[in-house]
């Protein structure tokens, strides 16, 4: 199974693995890391699963979509390696990708 690699707002780092088809968010919920609340469950409407993803793999994420801009827009910790973490399927393709859990809103 691919893995990813969970960055706390503590600064902890987890390797969890995933399994291929559910989402980041879905990943990072299902290793028990409770404080990404993902409050509407995917449907892109609330922005909690808000991450930061290594700029490395930048290049292997779905292309962000108008509503996931507009929701981060809104968030303080925005940057340029924000993504709502729901809206990013896991394939092989992240395979030991990072992903730091953004400042909560
Ligand atoms: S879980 Fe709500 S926007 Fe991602």
């Amino acid at each position: 199974m691919p893995k990813l690699i969970v960055v706390t707002r503590e600064g902890e780092e987890r390797q969890v693995e995933g399994d291929v088809g559910l989402s980041v968010m879905e990943v990072i919920r299902d290793a028990g890391i409770d404080e990404l609340l993902a409050l509407c469950g995917g449907c892109c409407s609330c922005a909690t699963c808000h991450v930061h993803v290594d700029p490395d793999f930048a290049d292997r994420l779905p292309a962000m979509s108008e509503d996931e801009n507009e929701l981060l827009a809104i968030s303080d910790d925005r940057d340029a390696t924000s993504r709502l973490s729901c809206q990013i399927q896991f394939t092989p393709a992240l395979d030991g990708m990072r992903v730091t859990i953004a400042a909560e809103d």
